[in-house]
């Protein structure tokens, strides 16, 4: 009795005029319900169209492919961390997604997005917590994470890249990983010295369209296309395990919705009153991850000596999504009918023009810069973005009319970032930011 009493007390004390008795730390009960589906974070989503993506020694091999350059192609562009024009083996994932950080980039500043072979169109994202994601990707181009790490040794901007070339690396150097996890071991013919080693070409992938000359790969026995997909999706599927692990909990707001009402700062709970009500971040940036899921245009500006002039965003990835071959419903996903499920009546038109995926905001404060294009440095310009309703110009499609002045005052400005700040819990184990590449050609 005697602490429900004190409760109250205090409620009214910092809310002079509330007459509601049912309080919770400053939050009515009705607020804090809003505020219950922010934490504590729990398990990521099981992904059935990756039947090893809780398998220990799949990530085990996911990590060693993570730091792995060696399939990486020649430079275009010179650069004091990678190096120079024509080096070729000097890009991991890790280069760009880098493990001390959050898995960002921290090359990249405000519109130059990340580089690889050469500048990517788009800002790299962390890698801590994707697998809450939906949708991978600014675009959400990949409908799962095995769909990323299948196609990505062939990005053009990344790797430069080609999959017979990576299927032969990992017989070189993985062999023995890969044989003792999937169940088709890998062909002896990815040998050079085999005998029948001319099954596989060094070099090759599909050609980009149907109008291209037939390539090295057009040339292979079917069957043996099969064999190399097989594997590419089974390289995925590694990557996708030790992406898992990249989680991040217990942050203050988790503390938070517990019960530790000191865990958030008077400011951070004012901006957390902003964030549910008059801001209305809470429409798209929702649930334990603070993403709806969903797509928006928010009017990010194509501006930025790197940034392409036009990116249509959901439009364009969602074309590329449908017909790669290495979707949840091909014959490589290990549950095709929840894959197909999944991108069932999904349909490229014209109103997917400038959308982009709601960011997820744990530990936000640690990822700078922001927004696909890497356009805004630090939380303040995002906020200060907001509060002008989003951009005006140089974006593809309509703007969202969600997106309208805020009319916040620069103090609640402060609020709402010190909110922000507040969404960063324990980096993920450090033993999965080793670089455990097998060294060697
Ligand atoms: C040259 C820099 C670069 C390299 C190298 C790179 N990435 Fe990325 N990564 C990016 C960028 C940029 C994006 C955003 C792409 C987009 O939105 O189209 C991205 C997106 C992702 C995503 C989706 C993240 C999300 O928020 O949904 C995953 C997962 C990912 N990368 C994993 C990898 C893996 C695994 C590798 C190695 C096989 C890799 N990346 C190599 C730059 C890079
Ligand atoms: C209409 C839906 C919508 C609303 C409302 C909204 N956001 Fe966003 N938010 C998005 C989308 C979509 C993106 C990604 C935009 C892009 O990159 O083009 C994003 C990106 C962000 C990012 C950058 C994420 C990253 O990793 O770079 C932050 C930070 C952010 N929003 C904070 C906020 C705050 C704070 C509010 C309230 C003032 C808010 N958002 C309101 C949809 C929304």
């Amino acid at each position: 009795m005697r602490s429900n009493l004190s409760y109250v007390v205090v409620a009214a004390l910092t809310l002079p005029g509330c007459m509601s008795d049912k309080m919770v730390d400053e939050f009515t009960e009705e607020e804090f319900d809003v505020i219950r589906q922010f934490g504590p974070l729990g398990e990521p989503p099981a992904n059935p169209t990756n039947r090893y993506a809780d398998d220990p020694a799949c990530a085990t091999l996911g990590q060693r492919l993570f730091f792995e350059k060696t399939y990486s192609h020649a430079l275009t562009i010179a650069d004091p961390a990678l190096g120079a024009v024509g080096d070729t083996g000097k890009i991991a994932c890790a280069s760009c997604h880098d493990v001390t950080n959050y898995y960002t980039d921290t090359r990249s500043h405000p519109n130059s997005t990340s580089l690889g072979v050469t500048w990517t169109t788009r800002n790299a994202p962390t890698l801590v917590n994707v697998a809450y994601y939906k949708w991978m990707s600014w675009g959400g181009k990949e409908d799962s994470l095995w769909y990323q790490g299948a196609n990505g040794c062939e990005s053009a901007v990344n790797f430069g890249g080609n999959r017979l070339e990576y299927a032969h690396m990992l017989y070189r150097k993985y062999r023995n990983d890969y044989n003792a996890i999937f169940p088709l071991a890998l062909d002896p013919a990815l040998d050079p010295n085999a005998a029948d080693a001319a099954r596989f070409p060094a070099q090759g992938k599909p050609k980009a369209n149907a109008m291209a000359p037939d390539g090295p790969w057009e040339m292979m026995d079917p069957k043996d296309r099969d064999i190399i997909n097989t594997i590419m999706a089974n390289a995925g599927k590694a990557i996708e395990a030790y992406e898992r692990k990249l989680i991040s909990r217990n942050a203050p707001v988790d503390r938070y919705v517990q019960g530790e009402y000191g865990a958030l700062t008077p400011a951070a709970k004012r901006g957390l009153r902003l964030f549910i009500g008059k801001a209305a971040c809470v429409d798209c940036h929702s649930g334990t991850i603070f993403s709806d899921q969903k797509f928006h245009n928010t009017g990010v500006p194509q501006l930025g000596i790197n940034l392409p002039r036009t990116d249509n965003g959901r439009f364009d990835d969602l074309a590329r999504t449908l017909t790669n071959a290495f979707n949840g419903a091909s014959k490589f996903s290990d549950d095709q009918a929840m894959g197909t499920a999944k991108l069932m009546g999904l349909q490229v038109t014209d109103n997917l023009k400038g959308l982009f995926r709601t960011g997820a905001l744990r530990h936000i404060a640690n990822t700078s810069p922001y927004m696909h294009t890497g356009g805004l440095m630090t939380l303040e310009d995002v906020v200060r973005f907001y509060n002008w309703g989003g951009g005006t110009a140089d974006f593809a499609g309509v703007k969202s009319p969600a997106m309208v002045p805020l009319l916040l005052t620069d103090e609640e400005q402060a609020d709402l970032v010190a909110f922000l700040r507040s969404l960063t819990g324990e980096p993920p184990p450090a033993e999965l930011g080793k670089d455990t590449s097998i060294p060697g050609p």
